[in-house]
């Protein structure tokens, strides 16, 4: 019997999958920093045959965490092994994740393999991955659409090569909690090994039951639970994983098991992935949304004040909601400022504070409380600028109502290049982002704009997401300011400065 329910993030492997989420490398390493403080078992930091970008990411988040064991995805194919593990090696706990599909569907039409193939490319890439790691974890993809004798001859043959870990994906989120329970139960109960294996439950939303499914994998004796801060990935997401942690702790009268999840540093870290993200959390949202500890209704605000628990089930500071934050304004100094900072989990040296210190006296000039999601904009904007090519210099509009806006944009590049342009359309931002193709000579295909406030009340910063398509690759770029249309010139410029960087570097042909 295992001593806890261990947990395995996926956030930056499928969690990455999500339409229009394309972390940097900084924030890969920065996530998988906050995903350990955390107290997650496992993070599949990525996926490292897929790109050279994934492979190092995985590289630099194995050779700085400190305890958590780090593994990367791989299909049955000896050079996926062999990525993983070179970009593995140096973790302090290195493991790998091998998957194949088992499902007739996926068989038929995508692998164009047999049953027989499919087992032997099992015992043959369990078995080459088992000579170099000494947790291999093995997944049947698409387990729940399997039939159960074959998904049993594929997990025992995984077993028999030499896997240690059982996950069951609900790669389509097909299952629901009876169903996929008495897989594990089926699974506890005919798997023959020598050796304790790990079962593990890795669930998909699409039903909206990834939760449930995963909890009554608990039930049935899977002690590993696969999911991502936030429940993001792959089309309706993966299982929420604080919502898994959360669900064990209060109900512990009926689980009875717990995770070594750090809960009050729960909603830093939905947090983080939010931003970095650039998906905002749903005010609902169980756990972590912004209405999930609000009372509405005179009855439950009643109730509330004579006793908290009449209708709440767990507390704010449980998760590390802070009921009341204080603040920064035009008058605060630098020690206000560099305890916010600190209090928001961050490290940074002198020479940077310094530097956020200005832009933060800044934003302070504009609007009259500076929100601790103001500062965590400011130091994600800085970062930004860091690790971009292209920055923008300046911004000119005119505007007339009815008539064609024009606009000239100034760009300056990390040696001090600048290039200007002008352009008019039938609205600000189509002007904006002509003058700005044209400075970079490209038309890119502008596949999402999301714009967001960063915090409440009318002198908000805005928050502007873009994804744009350059030579049929994706790009992403967001901007920060306290004009919309100021902050979505930012996020296009970046966008369309790292399409604009990767053909020069690629040599991608337009
Ligand atoms: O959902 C899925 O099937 C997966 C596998 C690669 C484990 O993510
Ligand atoms: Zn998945």
């Amino acid at each position: 019997m295992s001593s806890h329910i261990q947990i395995f993030d996926t956030t930056l492997r499928d969690g990455e999958q999500t339409p229009g989420v394309s972390f940097s490398f900084e924030e890969r390493l920065k996530l998988a920093q906050q995903l350990e403080k955390w107290g997650v078992d496992v993070i599949e930091a990525g996926f490292p045959a897929s790109s050279q970008g994934s492979f190092e990411s995985v590289q630099a988040i194995a050779r700085t965490l400190k305890h958590t064991t780090v593994t990367g995805l791989a299909r049955c194919l000896k050079s996926d092994i062999d990525a993983v593990y070179e970009a593995t090696k140096d973790a302090v706990s290195p493991s790998i994740h091998v998957f194949i599909a088992t499902s007739p569907i996926h068989l038929e039409s995508k692998l164009h393999m047999t049953e027989a193939e499919v087992l032997e490319a099992i015992t043959t890439h369990v078995r080459y991955a088992k000579e170099r790691f000494d947790i291999v974890q093995f997944s049947p993809e698409d387990a729940t659409r399997t039939p159960l004798p074959f998904l049993i001859e594929s997990v025992q043959t995984a077993v028999n090569a030499g896997a240690t870990v059982i996950n069951i994906p609900d790669t389509v989120g097909y299952s629901y909690p009876t169903e996929y329970g008495n897989i594990f139960k089926e699974l506890t109960e005919q798997i023959k090994s020598d050796v304790p294996i790990t079962y593990s439950a890795h669930c998909h939303d699409d039903l909206g039951l990834a939760v449930a499914n995963s909890m009554a994998a608990i039930e049935n004796g899977a002690t590993r639970i696969e999911g991502t801060v936030n429940g993001i990935g792959e089309r309706a997401g993966n299982t929420a994983l604080e919502e898994v942690a959360l669900g064990l702790y209060v109900r512990q009268d009926h689980y009875q098991i717990q995770t070594q999840i750090q809960l009050e540093l729960t909603k830093q870290t939905s947090d983080m992935v939010a931003r970095y993200a650039g998906l905002r959390v749903p005010r609902n949202k169980a756990i972590v949304g912004k209405n999930a500890f609000s009372h509405e209704s005179g009855i439950h605000q009643d109730g509330f004040l004579k006793n908290p628990e009449t209708y709440e089930i767990m507390t704010p500071q449980l998760v590390g909601v802070k009921k009341t934050e204080l603040p920064l304004g035009k008058l605060s100094g630098k020690h206000a400022f560099q305890d916010k900072l600190k209090q928001l989990g961050y490290d940074i040296d002198l020479e940077e504070q310094k530097v956020l210190f200005k832009a933060f006296k800044s934003i302070a000039d504009k609007k009259k409380h500076v929100t601790d999601q103001d500062i965590h904009a400011l130091i994600q904007d800085t970062e930004h600028e860091k690790h971009v090519a292209y920055h923008l210099e300046a911004l000119q509009l005119q505007f007339v109502s009815n008539g064609l806006q024009s606009a000239v944009v100034v760009v300056r590049d990390n040696e001090g290049q600048q290039y200007q342009d002008s352009s008019i359309g039938t609205g600000s931002i189509v002007a904006i982002y002509n003058a700005v193709d044209r400075i970079f000579n490209v038309e890119p295909v502008l596949l999402d704009y999301r714009i967001d406030a960063v915090s409440e009340g009318r002198d908000a910063q805005a928050e502007v997401h873009v994804q744009v398509e350059v030579a049929g690759q994706e790009h992403t770029g967001v901007g920060f300011d306290h004009d919309i249309l100021y902050a979505s010139c930012k996020a296009y410029v970046e966008a369309v400065g790292k399409a604009v960087q990767s053909i020069q570097k690629e040599g991608v042909a337009q």
